[in-house]
């Protein structure tokens, strides 16, 4: 009998069952949940992206534009970059399975940083890749020891600057000296989903190092600082030959209708992201003097969400939250079983963060 699965398809471990927040409130009888758990805006949508979806709402019977013209045009003139070194995905999660597809041959061998976004990994084992581990150092991804590692199998490295679930991130400098010192032969994915969080002046997109870094692949998202997660979009710049790969193996109608339309208007508003990031710098601040005054330890984040060590443990903590209605993110499956994570909120969700995290710890 023929295998049915492919073999590398068996061994993935299934994403945990999620519900959806009115099913966790139906099952335990609680009304107005919050959920400080995907990193999502607080504040909501753009409120150009909203209007630009319903003016498009009767197109919808036509197929997107299948290479996201006005998009990358748009795209390219605010980075300064030509057209044809940008890709749109349904979300950058799309992009990042667009480069395995394209460029992993089965058994060479990818670098992941854990703990890391936990897609990385997924990704390459459904490709049959293998995965080669270099653990962060003091929650910061050790460039160092990446160096180390790579071997002539290397095809692929994904460094998540900065990096989710720890919210640390690397200069400049030191990813540039990095890139220099690889083999010319390995493509280094970049993933900034969270770069326009950050506030040290010292930590910047690694955008203009394309030029010098052929291989060099940098990835954005409309799911966070504009506040699209739901409608699937992200892009990606490589060079042309790069983005000429990823473009033979990609849908021709990846990016919907209405996440192109929402997206142009959305990288129109200034406004609001620029409401989104002093939301999270004023929500940081709250949150961690509350944190300081608990005498709880927390790791000081580049983006709109962090890490706070709890005594009860992840997943109690996780359970005890959600038990008063706060849906928090417990790192076990990151493998940091003291540690939650959460995101920044309103400032009325951080409050009921502290209140409930200060009941359930009393
Ligand atoms: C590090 C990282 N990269 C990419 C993404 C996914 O972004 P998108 O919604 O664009 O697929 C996330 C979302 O949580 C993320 O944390």
């Amino acid at each position: 009998m023929k295998r049915l699965m492919r073999e590398c398809i068996e061994n993935l471990t299934p994403y945990p069952p999620g519900k959806p927040i009115e099913e966790l409130e139906r099952e335990s009888g609680i009304v107005g949940s919050i959920k400080l758990a995907s990193n999502e805006n607080p504040l909501g949508p753009s409120p150009k992206a909203i209007k630009a979806i319903k003016e498009n709402l009767q197109n919808i019977h036509r197929y997107p534009d299948g290479s996201c013209y006005y998009l990358r045009q748009k795209l390219a003139k605010k980075f300064g970059l030509p057209m044809n070194k940008i890709i749109l995905g349904n979300g950058s999660n799309e992009i990042i399975k667009l480069v395995v597809h394209t460029f992993l041959s089965p058994d060479e061998e990818v670098i992941l940083p854990p703990p890391t976004f936990l897609l990385y990994e997924k990704v390459v084992q459904s490709y049959a890749g293998k995965v080669v581990t270099v653990p962060l150092l003091n929650f910061s991804i050790d460039l160092s020891a990446i160096i180390t590692a790579v071997s002539y199998r290397t095809k692929i490295i994904f460094i998540n600057n900065p990096n989710n679930p720890t919210g640390k991130a690397l200069n400049k400098d030191k990813i540039s000296q990095f890139l220099h010192s690889l083999p010319s032969d390995v493509i280094v994915v970049l993933d900034e989903a969270y770069i326009e969080f950050a506030t040290d002046p010292n930590i910047a997109s690694a955008l203009e190092l394309l030029e010098s870094y052929p291989l060099l692949v940098v990835l954005r998202t409309f799911s966070k600082a504009y506040g699209l997660a739901g409608l699937r979009i992200g892009y990606g710049f490589a060079s042309e030959m790069i983005i000429d790969g990823m473009n033979l193996v990609r849908q021709p109608f990846n990016v919907n209708y209405l996440a192109q339309a929402g997206a142009l208007a959305a990288l129109d508003d200034d406004e609001f992201v620029e409401k989104t990031l002093i939301l999270i710098r004023d929500g940081l601040e709250f949150l961690y003097s509350q944190l300081d005054r608990i005498g709880l330890e927390y790791i000081p984040t580049q983006t709109n969400f962090f890490l706070i060590k709890t005594p009860l443990g992840a997943q109690e903590t996780y359970k005890r939250m959600l038990s008063e209605g706060v849906i928090v993110r417990s790192m076990e499956s990151f493998g940091l079983n003291d540690y939650i994570r959460i995101n920044v909120g309103l400032s009325e969700e951080n409050e009921r963060f502290i209140k409930t995290l200060k009941k359930i710890l009393s």
